[in-house]
């Protein structure tokens, strides 16, 4: 059988992937195990998905971890999602050193428990300098709650003077999200059968391909992961266009 990865056009690659990362506790109901089970499963397959990336190069990788919202669920689970974000970094830290991946986060980071953060920081630092992919993992992370801390800041520098209202545009509003460091998203993957974006990026995809799968997070792989990225190659991206013209560039 040939490999799949054969029908992707390196020419043609998103340079950045955003992924809700859906489906851990329906996995774990299906199988009659704790939702816990679930989420164990699903770290396998962020370290599939990052080999993946890794694999046929693409720059920047963004998964969805946890979402602000995710603070409502049973104390019970949210304790087992952050003793499992530590454990995986444990785990994973040497390995994504040595394959160059820069760790980054968005979201609000002082909402979470000290020892995590500690553990981020040092995550983020150790692998600072590497040039590899960029592993952007969102965590307490809401798109309405990062809009509104932009908003804040900027009217803060507009009252300080550093910069004037009538100059505010995109750009500089870009500049201000917690992903001013990277390039929007081309394309983002949902699994397991929701449509919709749970409080995901919302400025940063006006642009971007979506692609649903009904496949669990925990049984997604590479393969699918591929198929996804052939998906997105096979789209016409107009951006208000017309076909003529996008063909005539
Ligand atoms: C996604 O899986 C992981 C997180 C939100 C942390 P879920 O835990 O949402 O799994 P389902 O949607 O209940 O199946
Ligand atoms: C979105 O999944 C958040 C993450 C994947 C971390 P949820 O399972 O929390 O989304 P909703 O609540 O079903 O929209
Ligand atoms: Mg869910």
């Amino acid at each position: 059988m040939t490999d799949i990865k054969t029908k992707i056009d390196s020419n043609n690659l998103p340079q950045h992937v955003a992924i809700i990362m859906d489906g851990n506790g329906r996995w774990a109901k299906k199988k009659n195990k704790l939702r816990i089970f679930g989420h164990q499963k699903g770290v396998k397959t962020v370290k599939e998905i990052v080999k993946a990336s890794i694999e046929i190069g693409i720059k920047y990788l963004t998964i969805y971890a946890f979402s602000k919202e995710n603070w409502q669920r049973p104390k019970t689970e949210i304790e087992g999602l952050m003793s499992l974000l530590i454990s995986a970094i444990d785990g994973e830290l040497g390995e994504l050193h040595e394959n160059n991946v820069k760790i980054n986060t968005i979201g609000d980071f002082l909402s979470l428990p000290d020892y995590v953060q500690k553990k981020i920081s040092y995550a983020i630092e150790k692998t600072k300098n590497n040039t590899g992919l960029n592993l952007i993992i969102a965590l307490s992370y809401g798109s309405r709650h990062e809009i509104t801390e932009m908003t804040k800041n900027l009217v803060k520098e507009v009252l300080a003077g550093k910069i004037k209202s009538e100059d505010i545009n995109q750009e500089i509003i870009q500049q201000h999200l917690m992903t001013a460091a990277f390039p929007d998203p081309e394309l983002l993957i949902r699994t397991s059968g929701e449509y919709r974006i749970s409080n995901f990026l919302l400025w940063q995809i006006a642009y971007t391909e979506l692609y649903f799968t009904d496949k669990l997070w925990p049984e997604f792989g590479r393969e699918d992961f591929f198929k996804a990225i052939i998906d997105f190659q096979e789209r016409e991206r107009r951006f208000g266009k017309i076909s003529e013209q996008i063909n005539n560039e």
